[in-house]
Formats: structure tokens, sequence, C-alpha cells
């Protein structure tokens, strides 16, 4: 930067505003600091209409969400590969987006004649308490949707539907868990203390 003497002065030296004795000079700004002004200006009008105009931008909590989702599905996938369906295998399918929609539009369409859309139950008992008359527990319930209990009208869905979709059968009864849904039947069995509610 070329250093000027210090008595030496320009036309923009000139003291244009004064007050307590500090003197306001017109400098032109620094190129630096326009074009960075210049930059960021640009860089906002991109940003909104990368955001919140086209939506073609993927917001921080949607990123989030769908990296979630994909984590679910990569467990779901070693989950089945593993074939042991304990208690943390089901909660962990339970957790997939994936599985849960395949299992409730089989609840849809199998289910939901005796327990109801909501799960609040009818014929069969609500899905949607803390209280199970087979076991509240996620191998529970999964082993009651496999075996039934034909003697009180439930059906051993197991032969019937396969082992993938009794597991998101199941998946899907355990985010019913705890819901309580306003219009339920009333509860029937024992409380279940499951860690695992919501
Ligand atoms: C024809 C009616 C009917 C259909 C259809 C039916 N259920 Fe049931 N379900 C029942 C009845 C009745 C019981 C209660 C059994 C008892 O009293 O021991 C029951 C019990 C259950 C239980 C155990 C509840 C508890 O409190 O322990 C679960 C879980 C369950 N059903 C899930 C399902 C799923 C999942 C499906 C669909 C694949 C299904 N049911 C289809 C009638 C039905």
């Amino acid at each position: 930067m070329a250093s000027r003497a210090p008595n030496e002065s320009s036309a923009e030296d000139k003291i244009i505003h004064e007050y307590d004795g500090i003197g306001e000079c017109d400098h032109q700004l620094p190129n630096w600091w326009v074009w960075t002004f210049i930059a960021t200006v640009a860089f906002a009008i991109g940003y909104f209409f990368y955001y919140s105009q086209l939506r073609s931008g993927e917001l921080p909590l949607e990123a989030y969400k769908r990296e979630v989702a994909e984590h679910a599905a990569a467990r779901a996938e070693q989950i089945r590969a593993h074939g042991v369906m304990d208690r943390d295998a089901l909660e962990g399918l339970s957790k997939d987006p994936k599985s849960v929609a395949k299992g409730g539009e089989l609840f849809q369409q199998t289910c939901s004649p005796c327990h109801a859309a909501n799960g609040g139950g009818g014929i069969g008992p609500n899905l949607t308490d803390r209280y199970w008359i087979h076991g509240g527990a996620p191998n529970d319930i999964y082993q009651t949707i496999t075996d039934g209990v034909p003697a009180k009208g439930m059906a051993a869905w197991g032969g019937q539907l396969g082992a993938e979709a009794i597991q998101n059968v199941t998946a899907f009864v355990l985010t019913l868990r705890n819901t309580n849904v306003p219009d339920g039947k009333p509860p029937q069995g024992e409380l279940s203390n499951e860690t695992e509610y919501k």
C-alpha cells in the first residue's frame, strides 16, 4: 500500500462532518471491503432461493432425519440378516421408518378389523395402552402375533404372513404402545413396565 506523508492531504481528507471533536472524512471504501460486501449479498440471495424459495436444498433438519432413517434402515437389514428376533432386534426394527410403514399397511389390512385402525381395540384388545394379556415386551408381542391365541379368536399369523411380515407388523405394534388413543378399549391384562416406552 502506498504510504502518505503525515502532512500531505488530498481532497478525500477533507472533513465533511464533525462531532465531539471527531472529524469524519469521505474516503473511498477499500476494494476488498466492497467485494466482500458484494459477495455476501450474492451469497445471501443464492442461499435464500436455494433453501426457502426453490426448496431444492435440503434443510439441516431434513438432512438429519434422512441420515437417521438411513442408519435405521441399515441396522434393520443387519438385524434381519442376523435372524434372531430378540428384544433389541425388534426395538431396532421399530425405529426403522420403512419397516414400521410396511407393518402399518399390513396392520390396516389384516389386524384393524379386530384391533381398530388406530390400534385402540375392539374385538381384540387395545394395543395402545401399557396393559398386556400376553406380555408387553417386544419378544412377547412378536410371539403372540406369530403363535396367536386361537382359543380366543386371535389367529396364529406366523404361518400365514411369513417371518418378515410378522417382524414389520411387530415393529409397527411397538410404536403403538403407550400412545393411549382417546377412544381405546379399557385396559386388559397386566401393566407392563417396559423401559422402552416413549
Ligand atoms: C379376528 C380378530 C383378530 C384379528 C384379525 C387380529 N387379532 Fe390380535 N387379538 C385378537 C383377540 C381376541 C386377542 C386377545 C386374545 C386373548 O384374549 O388372549 C388378540 C390379541 C392380540 C395381541 C396381544 C395383546 C395383549 O394384550 O397381549 C396382539 C399383540 C395382537 N393381537 C396383534 C395382532 C396383529 C398384529 C394382528 C394382525 C396381523 C392381529 N392381532 C389380528 C383378535 C384379533
